[in-house]
């Protein structure tokens, strides 16, 4: 764990957010969704945000890799996205589970590369940022889309316990997957994510680091949530 100073804004007036940030399968979901329940703030799965962008994209029969990037942009600025608790919905179409797939994953990281992609999906994200606070997990929460986040963690693990982690998942939806080829999309995603020009998967100026390769959920929600009670005291 490494505790550098943490940027805080007494001034500001717009409600905080716990920004969370972390590689594929670093538990950042799972561990930022139950801050959020815990302190009774807000919450944004920012990636679903990019699964949806890339759903939209695949049916709308563009080829991420020839398309005009601002044609991207305008489609995906224009996707009627909503949440409705757990599910994630587009128009009424609940697409909760076809956004879940290792391909849409994938397909979410490659489009995530595209800056004006990137822009297009800014202010919908921030909008999130609601009374009495948010909690927002993702790989840029910290460093570009809530700068001013009081809280700033960056969650890792190792690849291998990651891997594992997606495997057991995926076992209990009755989704068969092999590790090695987890691990292996797991690597390429980590490359991909963390060497793109735009908003790269990197650990922000004033986060905390938090390996939970061996720690437990609860262990890490118990561990952000205390964090944030003595950032709120200093
Ligand atoms: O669940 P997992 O961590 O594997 O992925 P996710 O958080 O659902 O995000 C899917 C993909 O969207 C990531 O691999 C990133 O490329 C992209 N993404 C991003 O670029 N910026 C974010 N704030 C969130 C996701």
């Amino acid at each position: 764990m490494n505790a550098r100073s943490p940027i805080l804004d007494p001034q500001s007036s717009l409600p905080p957010v716990i920004a969370i940030d972390g590689p594929s399968a670093s538990g950042k979901g799972a561990v930022a969704a139950r801050v959020a329940a815990a302190l009774g703030f807000h919450y944004l799965d920012s990636g679903a945000i990019y699964r949806v962008a890339a759903l939209v994209i695949e049916r709308a029969n563009f080829d991420p890799a020839h398309a005009k990037q601002q044609d991207l942009a305008d489609l995906v600025a224009r996707m009627p996205l909503s949440f409705s608790g757990e599910r994630v919905m587009l128009g009424d179409e609940d697409v909760s589970d076809a956004i879940r797939t290792e391909d849409c994953g994938r397909q979410a990281s490659v489009i995530a590369v595209l800056p004006a992609v990137r822009q297009a999906l800014l202010e919908r994200q921030r909008a999130f940022r609601q009374t009495p606070g948010l909690v927002a997990d993702g790989r840029d929460m910290a460093s570009v889309v809530f700068p001013d986040a009081c809280l700033k963690v960056f969650l890792t693990a190792s690849a291998e316990v990651r891997a594992n982690r997606r495997h057991k998942q995926l076992m209990d939806k009755g989704i068969h997957a092999s590790i090695a080829q987890l691990l292996q999309d797991i690597r390429r995603r980590d490359e991909r994510d963390g060497s793109r020009a735009v908003a790269p998967l990197q650990k922000a100026a004033g986060a905390y680091e938090l390996d939970t390769s061996s720690l437990s959920i609860d262990h890490a929600v118990a561990w952000v949530l205390e964090r944030y009670e003595k950032q709120k005291r200093s």
